[in-house]
């Protein structure tokens, strides 16, 4: 039998090539997945619609994970709001989609954000982090990897009494990258609880700027 004059009808042939054609079309697919994928997880995406819109970007650009001693980016927008696991950050995409809308129809401008809509804004994005233990600050900062011992006696212990205690980072660093709406501003929340077994008190300024 000679094998080589296999396949015998030419539309054999089509199943490679057809196999082909799906490989080269998934690539496409995937690449293009990627693509919106990485440029809706971009600082520039954000930007283009929250600059003139709120003052979100510039308080981020003066904070300490967008400038800093060492020069790095130290988070991106995306970095703390978008989930990297791929359900929930598909979740996150869509339900962002209707930003848009806003966004078109004008509702949130530099005049009224302050006052009519950062209040809201604010405590959902808090309450999400309280839920979900501030997990996106954790796929950076791991409080098994920190150097409690070269951490400030108090600050240390704040960080390994947390777990026990049942706290989210943003129950103390509130505010870390944007100003905290006007009504909060005065309460901060690092100083009011636990600190029954401290006396002295690190710099609220970092804690809550
Ligand atoms: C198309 C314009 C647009 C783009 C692009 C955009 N945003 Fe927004 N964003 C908005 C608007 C408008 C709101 C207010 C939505 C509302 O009033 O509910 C908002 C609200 C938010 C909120 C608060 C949502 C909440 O849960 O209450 C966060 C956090 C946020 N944006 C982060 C981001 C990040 C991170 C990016 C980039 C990955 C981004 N935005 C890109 C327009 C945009
Ligand atoms: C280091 C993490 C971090 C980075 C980086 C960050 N955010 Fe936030 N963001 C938060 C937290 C935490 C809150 C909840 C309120 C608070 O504590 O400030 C928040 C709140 C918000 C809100 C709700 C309104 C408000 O004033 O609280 C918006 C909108 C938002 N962020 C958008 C952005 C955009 C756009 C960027 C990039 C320009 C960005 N964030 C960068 C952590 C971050
Ligand atoms: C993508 C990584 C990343 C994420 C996400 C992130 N951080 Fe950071 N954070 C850094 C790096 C890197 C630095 C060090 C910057 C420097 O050199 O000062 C830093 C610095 C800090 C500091 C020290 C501030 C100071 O004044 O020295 C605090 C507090 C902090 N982060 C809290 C948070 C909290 C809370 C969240 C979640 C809301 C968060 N970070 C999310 C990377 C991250
Ligand atoms: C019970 C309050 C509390 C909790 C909860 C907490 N912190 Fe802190 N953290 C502090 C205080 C107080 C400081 C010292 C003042 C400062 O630098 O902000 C601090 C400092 C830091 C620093 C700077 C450390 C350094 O060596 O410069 C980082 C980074 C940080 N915290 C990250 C986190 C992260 C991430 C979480 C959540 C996993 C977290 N913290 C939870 C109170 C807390």
């Amino acid at each position: 039998m000679n094998w080589w004059k296999k396949p015998n009808s030419k539309w054999l042939l089509g199943i490679p090539l057809g196999g082909m054609l799906a490989f080269i079309l998934g690539a496409l697919s995937l690449g293009a997945y990627h693509g919106v994928m990485d440029y809706t997880n971009n600082n520039a995406f954000c930007f283009s619609c929250h600059i003139g819109m709120d003052t979100i970007v510039e308080e981020y650009q003066q904070s300490v994970h967008f400038n800093n001693t060492k020069g790095v980016i130290a988070a991106t927008c995306a970095d703390c709001h978008v989930p990297r696991e791929l359900i929930p950050k598909l979740i996150v995409k869509i339900t962002a989609s209707a930003d848009v809308i806003h966004k078109l129809t004008g509702d949130i401008r530099l005049d009224n954000f302050e006052t009519e809509h950062r209040p809201r804004l604010a405590k959902h994005v808090t309450q999400q982090f309280i839920d979900n233990k501030s997990k996106q600050c954790r796929y950076c900062h791991q409080i098994e990897r920190m150097e409690l011992e070269n951490q400030a006696r108090t600050t240390a212990r704040r960080h390994q009494m947390m777990e026990e205690r049942g706290q989210s980072c943003i129950d103390c660093h509130a505010g870390i990258a944007h100003k905290l709406p006007q009504s909060e501003q005065s309460s901060q929340p690092a100083q009011s609880e636990n600190t029954q077994d401290e006396s002295s008190e690190p710099s609220s300024r970092a804690v809550n700027p």
